[in-house]
């Protein structure tokens, strides 16, 4: 087969016909307002997770992403060269409309509409996938999601992070901190204090009782915008591909007065103004 870094196109043509539909059962619902996040064992059919491999291994391979600047390393400098750490795509559906079509995205939908107590078509939806490559892949240290968000906008939020090979406390599971939702968005900073870093991570957290949530390829973990989270590094002997798809109620302004003081936050918008200018 050719070198995908080679290809300068690509069609996987639509997703697989075969239908697989799945939500959450009251307890599970339960257990995600009560910690924060739930899990299931299967989101989609094997027959989907091997259309989906060479879409993702062509989006990475290229280092192209989706649009101009939507592929970065997570956990360097954004004008890094060499080998990446946590390499992330931003909105693969973008370059791949038809990733809007399978039943990943239809079954994250339903669940994040059963969580967040919304008609499932009232949700906006984007999309990213995080690489860890084998044995090099950095953790992603705790964070809220939330905390990479506009700070004069109030959030219903969750998550859905599903990946394509087995995610282990060796390869980067995902990692959760029950009843972390409850509180404020932390105090972050970006990784190595360096803001022109994606990833931030927050200091302000004590990690007895986290949770590691092992998932077989096409499992997937829910979570809410303000759980503290985070995954470990990859020191398997093969890749860990995750795709995540978040979902939101359309934010609404805060008051004025209600507006939260995030330091990193207005880095971050510096930083991310210079990026598509320093790597494309
Ligand atoms: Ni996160």
């Amino acid at each position: 087969m050719a070198d995908p870094a080679a290809r300068t196109s690509f069609d996987p043509g639509p997703p697989p016909a075969g239908r697989f539909d799945v939500c959450l059962t009251d307890d599970q619902v339960a257990a995600f307002h009560r910690d924060g996040f739930t899990w299931i064992e299967r989101i989609t059919t094997d027959e989907e997770l091997q259309w989906l491999e060479p879409i993702y291994d062509f989006l990475f391979a290229s280092k192209r992403g989706s649009w101009k600047g939507s592929y970065f390393d997570l956990a360097r400098p954004y004008d890094s060269d060499g080998e990446d750490f946590v390499p992330q795509v931003l909105t693969p559906e973008t370059r791949f409309p038809q990733l809007l079509g399978t039943n990943v995205a239809r079954n994250a939908r339903v669940i994040a509409a059963q969580l967040l107590g919304m008609p499932a078509d009232d949700l906006k939806v984007w999309g990213h996938m995080i690489l860890k490559p084998a044995q090099v892949g950095g953790e992603l240290p705790w964070h809220q999601d939330e905390a990479y968000w506009e700070e004069h906008l109030a959030y219903r939020a969750v998550g859905c992070w599903m990946p394509l090979d087995p995610a282990t406390p060796d390869s980067g599971c995902m990692h959760f901190l029950p009843g972390s939702h409850r509180g404020e968005v932390r105090a972050h900073r970006h990784i190595g204090d360096d803001p022109s870093v994606h990833g931030l991570v927050t200091d302000d957290v004590n990690p007895a009782g986290e949770v590691p949530v092992p998932l077989a390829p096409g499992g997937a973990s829910f979570h809410h915008c303000r759980t503290l989270h985070r995954t470990t590094p990859n020191i398997s002997g093969r890749v860990r591909r995750a795709w995540a798809n978040e979902f939101q109620v359309e934010p609404v302004p805060l008051p004025v007065e209600d507006i939260p003081d995030r330091p990193w936050a207005r880095e971050f918008r510096e930083a991310w103004a210079e990026r598509p200018a320093i790597r494309s």
